[in-house]
Parts: C-alpha cells; structure tokens; sequence
C-alpha cells in the first residue's frame, strides 16, 4: 500500500477533506494532536479498529483511546459518568487528558481489549478536532508509531514507522507537547493516575482534590497500571543510560562509557554542554534542563537521530521532577527499560 501524504500546513481544507473521507470509508490516516501524532481510524467500526492493531503490530491487550470532539460523545460511550467527569472535561478538554470511565455497549471490546472500561479524550489540536468532527463518529488512535518503537511528533516520523502500511499522514507540522496525554481513571472514589503526560499532576490535584499515584509509576517492580505501560516501551533501538547524579561524577560515566566499543550518543541538557566537549561522544542538544516543556517537545526526537546517527549506546540524565518533568521522566525510565544508573 502506498502511503499519501496529506499536506494540511498551508492550506488544511483538501487535505482535511481527503483524510475524512479515507476514514469514514474505514481507512487508516495518521494525524496530528498537540501531544503526539494518532493512528486514526472511525472507533466504533470493528474492522477498521483491528487495521490500527496490525499496522502497528500492537498486541490486543493493549486498549486504544477514543477521540471526540463534542462532549455529547461522553454519554454514548459511558456506561455512566463518575460523578466528577463533566467537571473535569470542562475543564481540561480540549487537551491532553485522557479520562477511564465505564464502558458502554456502543464501544466495541476490541477497542477496549475486553476490559470493562474505555478511555476517553478530546484533543485540542485544531486538524484533529475538525478531522473527527468531520468523521462524525469517534476516532480510535493510539500513537502513530510501531509498537515499542518513541511516539511520533512529526510526519516524517509516522512515514518512518508506518510507511507503507497505513493509507495517509495528514501533515501539520510538529506537535506541541512533544509527550502523549496524562490519563486518569475517575471510576474509583479519588481518581487514579494511570500515566504522567501533557497534564500536570499538580493541575490535577488543584482542579480535583487529590489523585492516587499508583507505586508502578514509580516503582518498576510493581504490576503495571495502564496495561499498555509496559517497561522498556518508548525505546530507540541502541541501549539506553540513564544517569541521576551530581554533575561531575555523571559526566566521569559518560566518558567511561564511551570507551566502550561503538559509538556513544549524548542527549545533553545545555548546561552539559562544556563539560561533554573533549569526550569521544556524538551529542544531540536536548535544551536547558531549567525548560521541561522544550525538552518535552525534543526528547521523541531526539531518540530517533540518535538511532539514525547509529548510536550502539545512548546516555541521558533525568530531569528535574515535577510539571511536565515527571512524564519526562517517567519516558526515560521506560526508554531505559526501567534502569536508572545512580554514580557515586
Ligand atoms: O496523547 C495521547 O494520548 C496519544 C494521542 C494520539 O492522543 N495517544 C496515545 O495512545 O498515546 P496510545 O495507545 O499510544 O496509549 C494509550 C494508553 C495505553 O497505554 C493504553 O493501555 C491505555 O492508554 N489505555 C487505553 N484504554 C485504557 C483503559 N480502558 N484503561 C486503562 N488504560 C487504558
Ligand atoms: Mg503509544
């Protein structure tokens, strides 16, 4: 299958029309929200559901999130509101949030790997929020990535992963947040914090009182609570490092680890910048380690030049915890599947 790119940056009316109409006859089109791009395909459509499942080699297990762009939506695919539901979508929808709530009957099993519940979001992006309008149903999109493989938060990445087995990219250009939505279970009595992502935890904890974190977020040991957070997830192919440290005793690992056969690739903060010069390593610029919503915005990126540069080995530090820096975090740990290396 040839994959059409559909180029919305310009002039978005043609190719919004285009991308529509492949999806409404059952197709697949990769599009773009303000966190990272989807894999669309009309929700509530067991077959066109299913092609999300091969093209990206993605195991039933693991459930997709529905995408709306009208609140209405909420009352068709809940079995029943939890009673802060409404509260909470006015007010982070649109927006990287993704909300569990009980499943209704209209949600096919397959979209939600046979469990009970369905998880819920509407995107701010405005591509994606006309495009689903246009669809008039609710769209199924997981990231537009091959499975395990970093989310995809430009075109060129969806046509690196999924070239050829998908129908059309609807191009608009790279996405905003740079990491995939925060989603939260509100079924129990304190909702539950399933995965850090565009939505703070302390936005949450304002706007809802308290929000459980589950000991898996933090804890790799742990059973995982989002069935699709498997550890090593979002991973680029060469090995991962992950440094949390002083300054100087993690740069003495990196260089030691770069006497290591094969090239090492350094995703540095700018502040590490004078101090990487000299070692025999590649680096790609991350940005300052004082600025997590740009780090956000490059990390997905930056995984992938590396293993474009041919990377045997990648090191990282993490970032500083709190905002957008423990989903930061929480991404690196993955990519490291689950290893964080602590220099003395
Ligand atoms: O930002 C995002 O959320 C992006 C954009 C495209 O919207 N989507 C995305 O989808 O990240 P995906 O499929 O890559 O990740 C969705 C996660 C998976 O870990 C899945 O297991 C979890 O949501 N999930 C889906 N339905 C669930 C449910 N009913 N209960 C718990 N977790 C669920
Ligand atoms: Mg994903």
């Amino acid at each position: 299958m040839e994959t059409r790119l559909l180029d919305a940056r310009t002039d978005p009316e043609p190719a919004l029309e285009e991308a529509a109409s492949i999806l409404r006859r059952g197709g697949l089109v990769a599009f773009p929200t303000e966190t990272v791009y989807g894999l669309g395909a009309r929700g509530l459509d067991v077959a066109a559901v299913e092609r999300i499942f091969q093209a990206k080699g993605r195991p039933h297990t693991d459930p997709l999130i529905l995408h709306v762009a009208d609140l209405r939506w909420l009352q068709e695919l809940a079995r029943e509101l939890p009673p802060t539901t409404l509260e909470v979508a006015a007010r982070f929808w649109p927006g990287p949030l993704t909300l569990v709530v009980p499943k209704s009957s209209r949600v096919p099993d397959l979209v939600t790997a046979g469990k009970d519940s369905v998880a819920l979001r509407m995107p701010s992006h405005p591509l994606a929020l006309e495009l689903i309008r246009r669809v008039a149903e609710p769209v199924a999109a997981p990231s537009a990535n091959l499975f395990s493989r970093p989310s995809p938060t430009t075109a060129a990445h969806v046509l690196a992963d999924l070239g050829g087995r998908i129908d059309a990219v609807l191009d608009g250009g790279p996405t905003e947040v740079g990491l995939e939505s925060t989603i939260i279970d509100l079924r129990g009595r304190v909702p539950v914090l399933l995965r850090p992502g565009g939505v703070t935890r302390e936005a949450l904890e304002e706007a809802l009182g308290s929000v459980v974190i589950p000991e898996s977020l933090v804890d790799d040991t742990q059973p995982q609570a989002a069935p699709g957070q498997l550890t090593r997830h979002y991973s680029p192919h060469a090995e991962v490092f992950l440094y949390d440290g002083p300054d100087a005793q993690v740069v003495e690992a990196i260089r030691q680890l770069s006497e290591e056969p094969g090239p090492t690739v350094v995703l540095a903060f700018s502040e590490d910048l004078p101090a990487l010069q000299g070692l025999a390593v590649s680096v790609i610029h991350l940005g300052s380690r004082a600025d997590p919503e740009h780090l956000a915005g490059s990390l997905y990126a930056a995984l992938r030049d590396a293993d474009d540069l041919g990377a045997a080995r990648i090191a990282v530090r993490t970032v500083l915890p709190g905002g957008l820096g423990d989903a930061l975090n929480d991404r690196l740990r993955r990519a490291a599947s689950g290893r964080i290396l602590r220099p003395q």
